[in-house]
């Protein structure tokens, strides 16, 4: 609408959404009996890597259980990400030292509802801060990627992964991280494993 030759701002126009934010914490070990979180995290999870590894495993996998997701709550190993302010679980990573100078993540994962805000990117930075603030000075990821087909996440992931700082160091041995996951292949894989220095 113009009035004396001006654009008018039309109040229903105006976009009043303020971006989202995310806290990341670990939990505390008591919150393992929280069954709505551990659920809701296990389902993300599950939800998240069934699209991302299509094609990968057979179709009986899941990435996680509640049982595993309680453990790692009750261990501080799984960092959670809760939306603010209404504290909604929206995501996870799961942060181990390998030795006391290797952080390693895993089990990243993202509401697909707020994919693209940033917030993946978070969790990974939380990872790296905290294993940093451990005395770490290395930090390790590691992605399966399918050699008997494409696998577009996983293309994209590894070019993300890059731009975050990560290079390919050397191929893992899923079978022996991965014992219970391992007979649930549909095909071969690489288990690369990629390095970020933290100091
Ligand atoms: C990986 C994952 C956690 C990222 O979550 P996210 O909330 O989308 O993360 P971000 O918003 O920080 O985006 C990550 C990158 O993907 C890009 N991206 C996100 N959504 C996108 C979209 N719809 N189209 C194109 N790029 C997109 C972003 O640009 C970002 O890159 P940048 O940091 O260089 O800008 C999420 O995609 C996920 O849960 N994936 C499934 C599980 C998985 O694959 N885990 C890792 C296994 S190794």
């Amino acid at each position: 609408m113009a009035v004396n030759g001006l654009a008018q701002v039309v109040a229903d126009e105006v976009d009043t959404s303020t971006p989202e934010t995310v806290s990341i914490i670990f939990p505390d070990p008591t919150t393992a009996d929280d069954e709505n979180l551990v659920s809701r995290l296990t389902a993300i999870v599950n939800a998240v890597y069934f699209d991302a590894e299509k094609g990968i495993f057979t179709p009986e996998y899941q990435r996680t259980s509640d049982r595993e997701v309680k453990a790692f709550i009750q261990s501080r190993k799984l960092a959670v990400a809760y939306l603010c302010p209404s504290n909604e679980p929206i995501g996870c990573v799961f942060i181990k030292k390998l030795t006391p100078e290797r952080g390693e993540f895993g089990m990243l994962a993202v509401d697909p509802a707020h994919h693209g805000s940033g917030f993946g990117r978070l969790l990974v930075s939380f990872a790296e801060e905290y294993c940093r603030s451990e005395g770490c000075t290395v930090m390790q990821l590691e992605l399966l990627v399918p050699t008997h087909c494409t696998n577009a996440s996983k293309e994209k992931m590894q070019a993300w992964y890059k731009r975050l700082g990560y290079e390919y160091v050397k191929l893992g041995d899923f079978n022996r991280d991965y014992p219970d996951l391992a007979p649930l292949l549909a095909g071969p894989a690489e288990y690369r494993v990629f390095d970020k220095p933290l100091a």
